[in-house]
């Protein structure tokens, strides 16, 4: 095995970029299809990995979509996140703050408290049984209306417990931050921490706007920042966390070829960079692998290595000593120069 593959294997690590219904893997999509009697438009396994070719993030989300039509039950929601941990776990993953998408559910008829419920056993269950911590991130989803967004705030509002925080997702162009600013404002007061996917395809004003309108505490993506010389400059100094996802930009036809991927111009520009899956089971990888093909795309050093895995801890929601202990375990493993 190669020294970089080990170190990364190593390395204890956070995931703060994973959709968990991206997280469905063709086998379990057709165990629970059956459980459900529901009817996929897939005649089989492979056909459903022949069918994930996307040009743009749309292509993606119309096929993402349709593929959580599988999800009915809170065991549904369990077993999909159970499965997702176990997964992470593996990778050496230590602490996860799981994005989930609500209004793809509600939408279809599915409670939220059934999400919600299958979710939290889930997550309890990890902590228990796999060491690995994890907490849920719920986002809106973009291309709705505010109204709805607001909607989907108060059901959340009643399971205020289980929820450490709101994000927004789904399609970019033609939805700016700020058509989400009341409600944003909103989650703020109730206490819950915000971030937003901005920069992936839309332009930098939607980074901007995700710092200055929605308050965001970390950007998720923000590959197009690098547009934006001044905007570098700020999240440079403000220590903004990027939550970057190389297999998923290169799997959307956000960068062409993984040797060409931003993040080496992130970190020679200062930037807080994580590394993550964003949907492992669309775009064919975990964070292991992520952390593999970027780190052989753009060589990135050993330093640089630890360095994206001590930042994963430094942006997380995690106590400040639990952040402390895995840092300085990170630490001893690269002093160790295995
Ligand atoms: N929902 C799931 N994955 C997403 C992504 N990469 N961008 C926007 N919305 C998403
Ligand atoms: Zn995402």
């Amino acid at each position: 095995m190669s020294d970089t593959r080990k170190l990364i294997e190593r390395l204890p690590k956070c995931e703060l970029h994973i959709h968990i219904e991206g997280s469905l893997e063709p086998e379990l999509m057709f165990a629970l299809a059956k459980r459900n009697n529901v009817t996929l438009p897939y005649a089989s396994v492979d056909a459903v990995r022949r069918a994930y070719r996307f040009g743009n993030l749309q292509d993606f989300l119309d096929i993402y979509y349709r593929g959580m039509s599988v999800l009915m039950t809170e065991q549904d929601f369990y077993d999909l996140a159970f499965a997702y941990l176990q997964r992470a776990q593996a990778d050496n993953v230590r602490h996860v703050e799981m994005f989930f998408d609500p209004q793809g559910h509600t939408s279809r008829g599915i409670a939220f408290g059934t999400v919600i419920g299958g979710l939290s056993r889930a997550v309890a269950d990890a902590g228990r049984l796999l060491g690995v911590e994890a907490s849920l991130i719920m986002c809106f989803l973009r291309h709705l209306d505010e109204a709805d967004a607001q909607k989907t705030l108060d059901s959340a509002l009643v399971f205020r417990d289980k929820i450490v925080g709101v994000g927004l997702d789904s399609s970019e162009q033609g939805h700016p931050p700020s058509k989400f600013a009341r409600v944003f404002a909103r989650a703020r007061d109730a206490g819950l921490f915000v971030t937003a996917h901005a920069g992936e395809e839309g332009p930098p004003s939607y980074v901007w706007e995700a710092l200055d309108i929605l308050g965001v505490g970390r950007v998720d993506h923000g590959n197009r920042s690098l547009e934006d010389a001044t905007l570098v400059g700020r999240l440079a100094r403000e220590r903004m966390a990027l939550t970057v996802c190389p297999l998923s930009n290169l799997r959307l036809q956000v960068v062409d070829d993984l040797t060409r991927h931003p993040l080496r111009r992130m970190l020679d520009k200062g930037l807080v960079v994580t590394v993550n899956s964003d949907d492992p089971a669309y775009f064919g990888g975990y964070v292991n692998h992520n952390f593999r093909a970027v780190s052989e795309a753009i060589a990135l050093s050993r330093e640089e290595i630890v360095a994206i895995a001590r930042n994963s801890f430094a942006a997380s929601l995690m106590p400040a000593a639990a952040k402390a202990d895995a840092i300085a375990e990170i630490d001893r493993i690269a002093a160790r120069g295995e």
